[in-house]
């Protein structure tokens, strides 16, 4: 996690992790009891856990996100998601209060990118135009010209000028997928995401044998030799998307496994098999977004803490690249 997210208030949050839970409670009610006395919203990410994926009032990809932390008239927006989501979530709703229920809910992909590092890499091409993916630090984001999610990232590439030289950060296997997809020779950034590095080509190979009509779905975090193989590519809400409408019964899912709820729920007649990490442990589960839980989701909402604040220079200087990636969105009709 950078320094700027390390200050950002951490206050009480041991104390109030430290607080027990009545196990009497009816989590479910008591959540919904506070969303209403505090006008809350719950924005969760696909990678949450089931339970509270259930519980959000919108449940969708970063891009989706985003879109509703611009939009709300909530009070209080409560992020079920990591930290940089949430930093996002407050760089377009200054005016509110947004919480997230593990601060140290982080990501190992925008921790690959740290800004002073940045800094002096972008220095080196000073004719470039930054286009970072929006899983980086809100630090980072002031040193871009134009976020994208992986919903609206071709389309962020191709609407930049086609002489214009541009730097992508922070995810190398995004950017190669992008090279290839639109053609553009681009400076990459050297950073990954430990859950979509984790699949295993060969197990999956032999999943693929022993399941010969299913088609093998994938994030474009994942590797090069793993895209290569993969029917189709898409961002989560993308891969979801795709699932509903194809006819295929069976599907090898490679992303975070948090994802197969809700493909599940919406076609229970078809068969979602998470892609099998190269190693025995749930690797294909994202560490930092599984730290948020429902007690923490409670009493994040209970107390108001931890909060997300950043410094007004931050929100000032990174904000304009999420406000074009938005804009750029909403042209494209995404
Ligand atoms: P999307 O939400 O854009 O599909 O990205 C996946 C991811 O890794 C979020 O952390
Ligand atoms: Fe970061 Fe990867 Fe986890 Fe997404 S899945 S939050 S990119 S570590």
């Amino acid at each position: 996690m950078s320094s700027l997210a390390v200050a950002t208030k951490q206050l009480d949050q041991k104390g109030y992790l430290d607080l027990e839970v009545d196990p009497t409670l009816d989590l479910f009610e008591e959540i919904e009891r506070l969303k209403k006395e505090k006008n809350a919203i719950i924005l969760a990410h696909y990678y949450q856990e089931s339970e509270i994926q259930d519980i959000a009032d919108y449940i969708g990809d970063s891009l989706g996100l985003s879109q509703q932390a611009a939009k709300t008239d909530a009070d209080i927006i409560v992020f079920a998601g990591v930290h940089f989501m949430a930093e996002t979530a407050k760089m377009l709703s200054p005016q509110k209060k947004v919480l997230l229920p593990d601060l140290k809910a982080g990501c190992s992909l925008a921790d690959s990118c740290p800004p002073n590092l940045f800094r002096k890499f972008k220095e080196k091409y000073p004719d470039h135009l930054v286009v970072s993916y929006i899983n980086c630090t809100a630090e980072l984001k002031t040193l871009t010209d134009i976020c994208c999610t992986s919903t609206n990232a071709v389309h962020i590439i191709e609407s930049i000028p086609k002489d214009q030289p541009i730097i992508f950060a922070p995810d190398i296997n995004l950017g190669r997928y992008l090279v290839k997809k639109t053609g553009r020779d681009m400076v990459l950034w050297d950073g990954s995401c430990m859950v979509h590095e984790i699949f295993s080509a060969e197990k999956i190979a032999r999943l693929m044998m022993q399941h010969p009509d299913a088609l093998l779905i994938a994030h474009p975090e994942c590797e090069e030799h793993l895209l290569e193989k993969a029917h189709f590519i898409g961002s989560t809400t993308g891969l979801l998307k795709f699932t509903q409408r194809s006819e295929a019964k069976e599907f090898i899912v490679a992303t975070e496994s948090g994802i197969l709820h809700q493909m599940e729920k919406s076609s229970p007649d078809k068969v979602f098999i998470p892609a099998p990490p190269n190693n025995t442990c749930a690797c294909n589960e994202c560490p930092h977004m599984k730290r948020n839980t429902l007690e923490k989701l409670y009493l994040c909402m209970a107390h108001e803490l931890p909060e997300i604040t950043l410094p007004d220079w931050v929100i000032e200087q990174g904000r304009a690249s999420i406000d074009r990636m938005l804009q750029i969105s909403a042209e494209a009709g995404l």
